[in-house]
């Protein structure tokens, strides 16, 4: 599996390259939901991409950020044993020669749900991927649909600049009790763990946004926003635990 922190050595390398390309973009601390995007992009494609990292654009809160894990001995180990072909690893002045003053901003959906109480993340999130996307040119890439309010950003995006890339949508992958894997549950406590399956439990059962939002109160949650928007209900909670709290979302499509 080769590795690149370059642009250069990226750009030589991805010029001898052919055939359907995948690309899985992640912020590293990887998990089974990132596994299954990897296995479609080999099951689909001719050569695998992976990118790690983490994308400081995309926090508003430099405590969020000094505290996201990383966990990157094991990563390259998972890539390495799934069979993905290259590895991107770079740091941000690689990514922001910049140093941020171009951007990609929507400026509709991107202020709604995660958007309305973390400014900028989306904006954050659409000029890494679009810089990733125009450095890998991949065939396809994948996301997971636990951020789907990311997805449909990143498929808008790609749509209205005319992009040469298909997004690829996967499923959530969840534990067996519910909870959706997220690289964030690795700051859960025992307790936060358990509080937290209130988000996928109020998700899965509640009649309405209002019924859901207080049952995750129940929960022991603090509810950032329960909200239906296109037959899809969206939540973002914080999580109590001893060391503060960890922000998880979540969404289901209704029936
Ligand atoms: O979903 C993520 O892990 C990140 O937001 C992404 C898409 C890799 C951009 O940094």
């Amino acid at each position: 599996m080769r590795q690149f922190d370059t642009v250069i050595s990226w750009q030589e390398f991805r010029s001898t390259l052919s055939g359907r390309i995948g690309f899985v973009p992640t912020m590293g601390c990887l998990h089974a939901g990132h596994a299954a995007l990897l296995a479609r992009s080999l099951e689909e494609c001719d050569r695998t991409i992976l990118s790690i990292f983490v994308n400081p654009a995309q926090f508003n809160d430099p405590k969020d950020l000094e505290r996201y894990p990383r966990t990157l001995e094991a990563d390259l180990a998972l890539a390495r044993e799934l069979g993905v072909d290259a590895v991107l690893l770079p740091a941000p002045a690689m990514l922001y020669p910049d140093s941020y003053t171009y951007r990609v901003q929507e400026t509709l959906f991107s202020s709604q749900l995660c958007g309305a109480s973390r400014p900028g993340h989306f904006t954050g999130v659409l000029t890494v991927v679009m810089k990733l996307l125009n450095l890998v040119q991949p065939s396809r890439a994948y996301f997971g649909e636990k951020d789907h309010q990311q997805l449909e950003l990143i498929r808008g995006m790609a749509a209205a600049f005319f992009m040469n890339v298909e997004i690829v949508g996967c499923a959530t992958v969840r534990d067996a009790d519910g909870l959706a894997l997220s690289s964030r549950n690795r700051l859960l406590d025992s307790r936060g763990r358990e509080a937290a399956l209130g988000l996928a439990n109020a998700l899965r059962s509640a009649g309405s946004d209002a019924d859901a939002a207080q049952q995750m109160t129940e929960a022991g949650l603090a509810v950032d926003y329960v909200e239906t928007h296109a037959g899809r209900r969206y939540a973002a909670v914080s999580v109590p635990t001893a060391t503060g709290s960890v922000r998880l979302v979540d969404n289901l499509e209704l029936p």
